[in-house]
């Protein structure tokens, strides 16, 4: 019961807030090679912000991930995206994931942040997982971080994680260095395999990451066994990778109402639901939902809005999920039903639409 109160200190629905005035507009300032052309939108006073326990400083609850989504080649259509982005910006999300591992995500959100004149008030999270040619050789890691920072068009990413705990001993220490030199503010690690949290666990006990991004869902709670507590004791911020299950969770509610009690809660659709669910934690600081279509970001970033459950209305969100046939088997489901992505990581022999 009392992480649920801890809850009420840390989810802050009701200050005016604007991540500027917490430190972000500083550290932007001061980085020369940022761009913006239009003035900065507060974020709207009425949603659920939650605190980096770090700093203090505060970011909405729901971001947006880039994986397959945002990875387009050249010459193909891509407009769509930079309504993604917008709607995403006008309703109040400020914090975005990618990685290089991502194809050109990078480069689609450099671009339209640049065009639609918000690169500063982002909170951008990115990653690194190369290290170099020789053990403790870092200088592959040093080029993709410079690379990254040149498409993302920002001389300082908000937030570095070492991608999927691959290379983490060497790629944490460079990621250290950059900490400490300014071109970073935070750095983390992460995963979305339940079979590697174990190996996640000891990171976030020791509190040697200022964010761990591990997956989390009304069908993925392994996070609760070790992480998520271990993350409230050391002061470590969660960010909470494939909050959907990559589509599969809209898979088993198809043609489904919602119960009558998500009205209580200001839920007024599935994603709602379930975003809703998973920023409610007391530990968890943001989801990072993935869409393609604007009317989908429009329907996320609404799950700022309104009520969030409290401990209570979780186990009832899960007990009715738990009703719904093949809830118990969404994580064996293939991923993203029905989509295809055309982007230059689709090429790659394990591209998870060649996936079985
Ligand atoms: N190891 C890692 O570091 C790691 C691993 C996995 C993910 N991540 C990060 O976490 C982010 C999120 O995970 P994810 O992209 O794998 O999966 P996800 O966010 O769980 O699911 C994305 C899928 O959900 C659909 N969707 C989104 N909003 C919807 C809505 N309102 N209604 C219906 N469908 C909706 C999208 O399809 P539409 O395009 O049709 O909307 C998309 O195919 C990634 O993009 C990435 O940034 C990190």
């Amino acid at each position: 019961m009392n992480e649920f109160k801890r809850t009420a200190t840390i989810v802050d629905t009701s200050r005016r807030h604007a991540l500027k005035a917490l430190g972000l507009s500083t550290i932007a300032l001061a980085a020369p090679g940022l761009l913006r052309s239009g003035p900065a939108l507060a974020i709207p006073a009425d949603i659920a912000m939650k605190v980096i326990p770090r700093t203090g400083e505060t970011v909405p609850a729901v971001g947006m991930g880039t994986h397959m989504t945002f990875d387009i080649k050249p010459g193909k259509p891509r407009e769509h995206l930079r309504e993604v982005m917008k709607i995403f910006y006008d309703g109040g999300g400020r914090v975005i994931d990618t990685s290089p591992l991502y194809g050109l995500a990078e480069v689609t959100i450099g671009d339209y942040a640049t065009a639609l004149g918000i690169t500063r008030d982002l909170f951008l999270a990115d990653k690194i997982w190369v290290t170099g040619e020789w053990l403790g050789d870092d200088s592959h890691a040093q080029r993709q971080f410079q690379r990254s920072k040149e498409r993302l068009w920002r001389d300082q990413i908000d937030l570095m994680q070492v991608h999927s705990l691959v290379n983490a001993r060497t790629v944490i220490r460079a990621m250290r260095e950059w900490k400490e030199d300014g071109q970073i503010r935070y750095l983390g690690a992460t995963h979305h395999l339940p079979s590697y949290f174990h190996l996640m666990a000891p990171w976030v006990e020791k509190g040697a990451l200022d964010f761990v991004q591990v997956r989390y869902s009304l069908a993925t709670r392994l996070a609760e066994e070790r992480i998520l507590p271990a993350a409230l004791d050391t002061g470590t911020a969660v960010m909470v990778n494939m909050p959907f299950e990559k589509a599969r969770l809209f898979q088993i509610v198809k043609g489904r109402p919602l119960p009558d009690f998500a009205g209580e809660i200001g839920a007024e659709t599935w994603a709602q639901f379930f975003l809703k669910w998973i920023i409610s934690h007391p530990a968890v600081t943001c989801a990072i939902p993935a869409t393609t279509k604007p009317k989908h970001q429009a329907d996320n970033i609404g799950a700022l809005k309104g009520p969030l459950p409290d401990k209570e209305m979780r186990s009832r969100m899960l007990k009715h999920m738990e009703t719904i046939p093949e809830f118990d088997k969404v994580a064996k489901m293939p991923a993203y039903p029905g989509k295809t992505f055309d982007g230059v990581v689709k090429r790659g022999p394990r591209s998870p639409g060649k996936r079985k």
